[in-house]
Protein backbone atom coordinates (compact mmCIF):
# COMPACT_ATOMS: atom_id res chain seq x y z
CA UNK A 1 0.00 0.00 0.00
CA UNK A 2 1.03 3.92 -0.34
CA UNK A 3 1.42 5.84 2.73
CA UNK A 4 3.13 9.11 3.47
CA UNK A 5 6.32 8.64 5.67
CA UNK A 6 8.55 11.14 8.19
CA UNK A 7 11.71 10.50 6.40
CA UNK A 8 13.72 12.34 8.81
CA UNK A 9 12.93 15.55 11.05
CA UNK A 10 13.03 18.33 9.12
CA UNK A 11 10.45 20.81 7.20
CA UNK A 12 7.57 19.90 4.59
CA UNK A 13 10.32 18.15 1.98
CA UNK A 14 10.85 15.03 4.22
CA UNK A 15 7.37 14.08 3.66
CA UNK A 16 8.20 10.72 0.99
CA UNK A 17 5.16 8.91 -0.53
CA UNK A 18 6.23 5.38 -0.02
CA UNK A 19 5.24 1.67 -0.80
CA UNK A 20 5.45 0.20 2.56
CA UNK A 21 3.43 -3.04 3.35
CA UNK A 22 0.14 -3.24 4.78
CA UNK A 23 -0.69 -3.35 8.35
CA UNK A 24 -1.86 -6.79 10.71
CA UNK A 25 -4.19 -5.76 13.10
CA UNK A 26 -2.92 -6.83 15.65
CA UNK A 27 -5.12 -7.80 19.46
CA UNK A 28 -7.76 -5.05 19.77
CA UNK A 29 -7.11 -3.91 16.60
CA UNK A 30 -9.25 -2.81 13.19
CA UNK A 31 -7.93 -2.40 10.05
CA UNK A 32 -9.05 0.32 8.07
CA UNK A 33 -9.15 1.27 4.59
CA UNK A 34 -8.35 4.65 5.04
CA UNK A 35 -11.01 7.70 2.86
CA UNK A 36 -9.92 10.72 4.48
CA UNK A 37 -7.05 11.60 6.77
CA UNK A 38 -6.89 14.67 8.70
CA UNK A 39 -3.63 16.98 8.49
CA UNK A 40 -2.77 18.37 11.83
CA UNK A 41 -0.66 20.99 13.32
CA UNK A 42 0.39 18.22 15.36
CA UNK A 43 1.46 16.08 12.28
CA UNK A 44 3.87 19.69 11.61
CA UNK A 45 5.67 19.40 15.14
CA UNK A 46 6.24 15.42 15.19
CA UNK A 47 7.58 16.00 11.54
CA UNK A 48 9.66 18.45 13.01
CA UNK A 49 10.58 16.67 16.32
CA UNK A 50 9.21 19.95 18.03
CA UNK A 51 8.86 19.66 22.13
CA UNK A 52 7.37 16.71 23.27
CA UNK A 53 7.95 15.07 19.90
CA UNK A 54 11.62 15.50 19.96
CA UNK A 55 12.13 11.50 20.68
CA UNK A 56 9.05 9.92 18.88
CA UNK A 57 10.26 7.61 16.65
CA UNK A 58 9.33 8.58 12.97
CA UNK A 59 7.50 6.42 10.81
CA UNK A 60 4.45 6.92 9.18
CA UNK A 61 2.64 10.56 8.98
CA UNK A 62 -0.62 11.36 10.42
CA UNK A 63 -3.16 10.37 13.40
CA UNK A 64 -6.33 11.25 12.02
CA UNK A 65 -8.61 10.04 9.79
CA UNK A 66 -11.91 7.88 8.83
CA UNK A 67 -12.84 5.00 6.67
CA UNK A 68 -14.34 1.48 6.36
CA UNK A 69 -12.82 -1.50 9.03
CA UNK A 70 -12.16 -4.78 6.60
CA UNK A 71 -10.93 -7.10 9.18
CA UNK A 72 -10.71 -6.81 12.76
CA UNK A 73 -7.83 -8.26 15.13
CA UNK A 74 -8.93 -10.84 17.98
CA UNK A 75 -10.93 -9.27 20.99
CA UNK A 76 -12.63 -6.75 19.03
CA UNK A 77 -16.62 -6.73 19.91
CA UNK A 78 -17.42 -3.30 19.17
CA UNK A 79 -16.88 -3.37 15.60
CA UNK A 80 -17.47 -5.62 12.24
CA UNK A 81 -15.85 -5.32 8.31
CA UNK A 82 -18.27 -2.64 6.94
CA UNK A 83 -18.51 -0.10 9.28
CA UNK A 84 -17.45 2.87 9.09
CA UNK A 85 -15.04 4.26 11.84
CA UNK A 86 -12.76 7.59 12.81
CA UNK A 87 -10.25 8.03 14.83
CA UNK A 88 -7.42 10.98 16.12
CA UNK A 89 -4.62 9.10 17.87
CA UNK A 90 -3.40 6.62 15.57
CA UNK A 91 -0.04 6.87 14.26
CA UNK A 92 0.38 5.85 10.69
CA UNK A 93 -2.85 7.89 9.23
CA UNK A 94 -1.19 9.38 6.20
CA UNK A 95 -1.72 5.80 4.46
CA UNK A 96 -4.16 3.66 2.07
CA UNK A 97 -4.80 1.62 5.53
CA UNK A 98 -4.16 1.71 8.83
CA UNK A 99 -4.38 -0.18 11.72
CA UNK A 100 -6.82 1.66 14.60
CA UNK A 101 -7.17 0.56 18.19
CA UNK A 102 -10.46 -0.41 18.53
CA UNK A 103 -10.64 1.54 21.96
CA UNK A 104 -9.95 4.30 19.95
CA UNK A 105 -12.93 4.10 17.07
CA UNK A 106 -15.89 5.69 17.14
CA UNK A 107 -18.54 4.97 14.19
CA UNK A 108 -19.30 7.13 11.90
CA UNK A 109 -23.27 8.37 12.44
CA UNK A 110 -25.54 6.57 9.45
CA UNK A 111 -25.68 9.63 6.42
CA UNK A 112 -22.61 11.46 7.94
CA UNK A 113 -20.35 11.85 4.58
CA UNK A 114 -17.28 9.99 6.48
CA UNK A 115 -14.67 12.29 5.10
CA UNK A 116 -16.67 15.32 7.15
CA UNK A 117 -16.41 12.78 10.16
CA UNK A 118 -12.10 12.85 9.70
CA UNK A 119 -12.59 16.42 8.91
CA UNK A 120 -14.19 17.29 12.66
CA UNK A 121 -13.28 14.63 14.94
CA UNK A 122 -9.86 16.26 16.14
CA UNK A 123 -10.38 19.54 15.96
CA UNK A 124 -13.91 19.30 16.99
CA UNK A 125 -13.27 17.61 20.26
CA UNK A 126 -10.79 20.08 21.23
CA UNK A 127 -12.75 22.83 20.32
CA UNK A 128 -15.19 20.97 22.46
CA UNK A 129 -13.34 20.44 25.93
CA UNK A 130 -11.62 23.99 25.76
CA UNK A 131 -14.86 25.62 26.28
CA UNK A 132 -16.91 22.93 28.09
CA UNK A 133 -14.45 21.49 30.47
CA UNK A 134 -11.12 23.65 30.18
CA UNK A 135 -13.11 26.80 30.72
CA UNK A 136 -16.98 26.33 30.73
CA UNK A 137 -18.62 28.88 29.26
CA UNK A 138 -21.53 30.81 30.18
CA UNK A 139 -23.62 32.91 28.76
CA UNK A 140 -22.06 36.73 28.86
CA UNK A 141 -18.62 35.72 29.09
CA UNK A 142 -16.12 37.80 27.33
CA UNK A 143 -13.53 35.47 25.74
CA UNK A 144 -10.81 35.66 22.98
CA UNK A 145 -10.06 33.32 20.30
CA UNK A 146 -6.71 33.81 18.89
CA UNK A 147 -6.48 32.19 14.76
CA UNK A 148 -10.17 32.81 14.53
CA UNK A 149 -10.60 31.24 11.11
CA UNK A 150 -8.41 28.33 11.77
CA UNK A 151 -9.20 24.83 11.86
CA UNK A 152 -9.80 25.00 15.62
CA UNK A 153 -10.76 28.51 16.00
CA UNK A 154 -13.72 28.58 13.76
CA UNK A 155 -14.89 25.26 15.35
CA UNK A 156 -14.43 27.32 19.20
CA UNK A 157 -16.05 30.27 18.10
CA UNK A 158 -19.43 28.27 17.45
CA UNK A 159 -19.34 26.64 20.69
CA UNK A 160 -18.60 29.32 22.38
CA UNK A 161 -22.22 31.13 20.87
CA UNK A 162 -23.51 27.96 20.93
CA UNK A 163 -23.10 28.37 24.97
CA UNK A 164 -24.51 32.39 24.48
CA UNK A 165 -20.28 33.79 25.40
CA UNK A 166 -19.20 36.39 23.65
CA UNK A 167 -16.24 36.47 21.31
CA UNK A 168 -13.43 38.40 20.18
CA UNK A 169 -11.05 36.56 17.53
CA UNK A 170 -7.83 37.31 16.15
CA UNK A 171 -7.16 36.83 12.30
CA UNK A 172 -4.40 38.14 10.26
CA UNK A 173 -6.62 39.11 6.87
CA UNK A 174 -9.42 40.60 6.32
CA UNK A 175 -10.57 36.79 4.38
CA UNK A 176 -10.00 35.65 7.63
CA UNK A 177 -11.45 37.85 9.22
CA UNK A 178 -14.64 37.53 7.73
CA UNK A 179 -14.48 33.77 8.37
CA UNK A 180 -14.78 34.34 12.21
CA UNK A 181 -17.67 36.30 11.47
CA UNK A 182 -19.58 33.88 9.59
CA UNK A 183 -18.43 31.44 12.65
CA UNK A 184 -20.16 33.79 14.44
CA UNK A 185 -17.86 35.95 16.40
CA UNK A 186 -18.97 39.53 17.75
CA UNK A 187 -15.63 41.25 16.84
CA UNK A 188 -12.50 40.16 14.52
CA UNK A 189 -9.21 42.63 15.42
CA UNK A 190 -5.84 41.93 13.90
CA UNK A 191 -2.70 40.97 15.82
CA UNK A 192 -0.94 43.67 16.52
CA UNK A 193 -2.30 45.41 19.50
CA UNK A 194 -4.63 43.40 20.09
CA UNK A 195 -4.34 43.13 24.12
CA UNK A 196 -5.17 47.45 24.28
CA UNK A 197 -7.75 46.57 21.55
CA UNK A 198 -9.36 43.78 23.80
CA UNK A 199 -9.21 46.18 26.69
CA UNK A 200 -11.35 48.86 24.67
CA UNK A 201 -14.11 46.11 23.65
CA UNK A 202 -14.37 45.11 27.20
CA UNK A 203 -15.01 48.66 28.66
CA UNK A 204 -11.29 48.24 30.02
CA UNK A 205 -12.35 44.87 32.08
CA UNK A 206 -10.51 42.15 30.00
CA UNK A 207 -11.70 38.86 29.07
CA UNK A 208 -12.80 35.81 31.37
CA UNK A 209 -10.51 33.51 29.49
CA UNK A 210 -8.19 33.87 26.33
CA UNK A 211 -7.68 30.64 23.85
CA UNK A 212 -4.08 31.27 22.69
CA UNK A 213 -2.87 28.13 20.25
CA UNK A 214 -0.39 30.73 18.84
CA UNK A 215 2.18 30.40 21.61
CA UNK A 216 4.95 32.73 21.08
CA UNK A 217 4.21 35.60 19.74
CA UNK A 218 1.08 35.84 21.55
CA UNK A 219 1.44 35.13 24.85
CA UNK A 220 2.42 38.08 26.35
CA UNK A 221 -0.82 39.89 24.75
CA UNK A 222 -2.91 37.03 26.00
CA UNK A 223 -1.88 37.78 29.70
CA UNK A 224 -2.43 41.23 29.32
CA UNK A 225 -6.15 41.13 27.59
CA UNK A 226 -7.41 38.66 30.98
CA UNK A 227 -9.36 40.68 33.40
CA UNK A 228 -8.91 39.82 37.06
CA UNK A 229 -8.68 35.86 37.99
CA UNK A 230 -8.94 35.52 34.04
CA UNK A 231 -7.47 31.98 32.70
CA UNK A 232 -5.23 31.81 29.92
CA UNK A 233 -5.51 28.83 28.35
CA UNK A 234 -2.15 28.26 25.97
CA UNK A 235 -3.25 24.78 24.08
CA UNK A 236 -0.65 25.07 20.65
CA UNK A 237 2.18 26.97 19.76
CA UNK A 238 1.41 27.85 15.70
CA UNK A 239 3.70 30.37 15.76
CA UNK A 240 6.50 28.61 17.90
CA UNK A 241 7.20 27.48 21.93
CA UNK A 242 6.60 29.98 24.79
CA UNK A 243 10.01 31.10 26.49
CA UNK A 244 10.21 29.74 30.20
CA UNK A 245 7.85 31.61 32.55
CA UNK A 246 7.89 33.57 35.97
CA UNK A 247 4.75 32.65 37.87
CA UNK A 248 5.02 36.16 39.16
CA UNK A 249 3.61 37.80 36.53
CA UNK A 250 -0.06 35.69 37.43
CA UNK A 251 0.46 38.09 40.50
CA UNK A 252 -0.77 41.71 38.99
CA UNK A 253 -4.68 40.29 38.34
CA UNK A 254 -4.17 37.00 40.64
CA UNK A 255 -4.43 34.99 36.73
CA UNK A 256 -4.69 31.54 36.18
CA UNK A 257 -2.57 29.40 33.26
CA UNK A 258 -3.12 25.64 32.05
CA UNK A 259 -1.93 23.97 29.36
CA UNK A 260 -4.20 21.27 28.09
CA UNK A 261 -4.00 18.55 25.56
CA UNK A 262 -6.41 16.45 24.53
CA UNK A 263 -5.46 13.00 25.00
CA UNK A 264 -6.49 14.08 28.77
CA UNK A 265 -9.78 14.84 27.62
CA UNK A 266 -10.67 11.27 25.77
CA UNK A 267 -8.82 9.29 28.06
CA UNK A 268 -10.91 7.06 28.97
CA UNK A 269 -13.80 5.03 26.28
CA UNK A 270 -16.85 7.04 28.04
CA UNK A 271 -15.33 10.47 27.74
CA UNK A 272 -14.51 10.22 24.16
CA UNK A 273 -17.65 8.60 23.52
CA UNK A 274 -19.04 11.26 24.65
CA UNK A 275 -17.43 13.90 23.94
CA UNK A 276 -16.85 12.71 19.88
CA UNK A 277 -20.74 11.79 19.98
CA UNK A 278 -21.54 15.52 20.83
CA UNK A 279 -19.30 16.82 18.47
CA UNK A 280 -20.81 14.64 15.35
CA UNK A 281 -24.05 14.83 16.75
CA UNK A 282 -24.12 18.81 15.90
CA UNK A 283 -22.43 18.48 12.87
CA UNK A 284 -25.02 16.73 11.81
CA UNK A 285 -27.96 18.99 13.32
CA UNK A 286 -26.42 21.49 11.61
CA UNK A 287 -24.89 23.28 14.88
CA UNK A 288 -21.61 23.01 14.14
CA UNK A 289 -20.20 24.08 10.63
CA UNK A 290 -16.90 22.36 9.10
CA UNK A 291 -15.13 23.82 6.82
CA UNK A 292 -13.06 22.16 4.54
CA UNK A 293 -10.37 23.95 3.17
CA UNK A 294 -8.12 21.92 1.45
CA UNK A 295 -8.38 18.46 -0.18
CA UNK A 296 -5.19 16.66 -1.23
CA UNK A 297 -3.92 13.05 -2.83
CA UNK A 298 -1.37 11.82 -0.47
CA UNK A 299 1.47 11.92 -2.94
CA UNK A 300 1.05 15.53 -2.27
CA UNK A 301 0.95 15.64 1.73
CA UNK A 302 4.16 18.28 1.56
CA UNK A 303 2.11 20.98 -0.04
CA UNK A 304 -0.91 20.38 2.44
CA UNK A 305 1.70 20.97 5.48
CA UNK A 306 3.39 23.90 3.40
CA UNK A 307 -0.41 25.77 3.36
CA UNK A 308 -0.92 24.59 7.00
CA UNK A 309 2.38 26.13 7.96
CA UNK A 310 2.34 29.13 5.83
CA UNK A 311 -0.89 30.68 7.15
CA UNK A 312 -2.97 29.74 4.14
CA UNK A 313 -5.03 27.42 5.49
CA UNK A 314 -8.60 28.62 6.15
CA UNK A 315 -9.99 25.71 7.74
CA UNK A 316 -9.49 21.74 7.99
CA UNK A 317 -6.93 20.05 5.14
CA UNK A 318 -7.75 16.51 4.41
CA UNK A 319 -5.51 13.98 2.56
CA UNK A 320 -7.77 11.42 0.38
CA UNK A 321 -5.76 8.38 -0.62
N1 LIG B 1 -3.80 21.11 22.82
C1 LIG B 1 -4.65 20.47 22.05
O1 LIG B 1 -5.41 19.61 22.52
C2 LIG B 1 -4.70 20.80 20.58
C3 LIG B 1 -5.46 20.02 19.71
C4 LIG B 1 -5.55 20.42 18.36
C5 LIG B 1 -4.87 21.54 17.92
N2 LIG B 1 -4.11 22.24 18.81
C6 LIG B 1 -3.40 23.46 18.39
O2 LIG B 1 -4.33 24.37 17.84
C7 LIG B 1 -3.64 25.21 16.91
C8 LIG B 1 -4.46 25.34 15.68
O3 LIG B 1 -4.44 24.12 15.00
P1 LIG B 1 -5.19 23.98 13.61
O4 LIG B 1 -4.87 22.63 13.10
O5 LIG B 1 -6.60 24.34 13.80
O6 LIG B 1 -4.44 25.04 12.72
P2 LIG B 1 -4.97 26.43 12.13
O7 LIG B 1 -5.56 27.24 13.23
O8 LIG B 1 -5.84 26.14 10.97
O9 LIG B 1 -3.64 27.09 11.65
C9 LIG B 1 -2.85 27.84 12.55
C10 LIG B 1 -3.20 29.31 12.48
O10 LIG B 1 -2.43 29.99 13.46
C11 LIG B 1 -2.28 31.33 13.05
N3 LIG B 1 -0.88 31.76 13.24
C12 LIG B 1 -0.51 32.86 13.91
N4 LIG B 1 0.81 33.00 13.87
C13 LIG B 1 1.29 31.97 13.14
C14 LIG B 1 2.62 31.60 12.74
N5 LIG B 1 3.70 32.31 13.07
N6 LIG B 1 2.75 30.50 11.98
C15 LIG B 1 1.69 29.75 11.64
N7 LIG B 1 0.41 30.06 12.00
C16 LIG B 1 0.22 31.18 12.74
C17 LIG B 1 -2.68 31.40 11.57
O11 LIG B 1 -3.93 32.08 11.49
P3 LIG B 1 -3.88 33.67 11.17
O12 LIG B 1 -3.21 33.80 9.84
O13 LIG B 1 -5.27 34.17 11.21
O14 LIG B 1 -3.05 34.23 12.28
C18 LIG B 1 -2.82 29.96 11.16
O15 LIG B 1 -3.78 29.80 10.15
C19 LIG B 1 -2.24 24.63 16.74
O16 LIG B 1 -1.33 25.37 17.52
C20 LIG B 1 -2.38 23.24 17.30
O17 LIG B 1 -1.18 22.74 17.82
C21 LIG B 1 -4.02 21.89 20.11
Amino acid sequence: MRAVAIAKRGGPEVLELREVSTPEPAQGELLVQVQAAGVNYRDVYEREGRGVYADTPIGIAGVEGAGTVTAIGDAVSEFSPGDRVAWHASPGSYAEQVAVAADEAVLVPDGMPTELAAAVLLQGMTAHYLATSTFPVKSGDETLVHAGAGGVGRLLIQIIKLRGGRVIATTSTAEKAELARSAGADETIEYDGFSERVRELTSGVGVCVAYDAVGASTFDGSLGALRHRGLLVLYGQASGPVAPFDPERLRTRSLFITRPVLGSHTATRDELLQRAGEVLRWVADGRLEVRIAGRYPLARARQAHEDLESRRATGKLLLLP
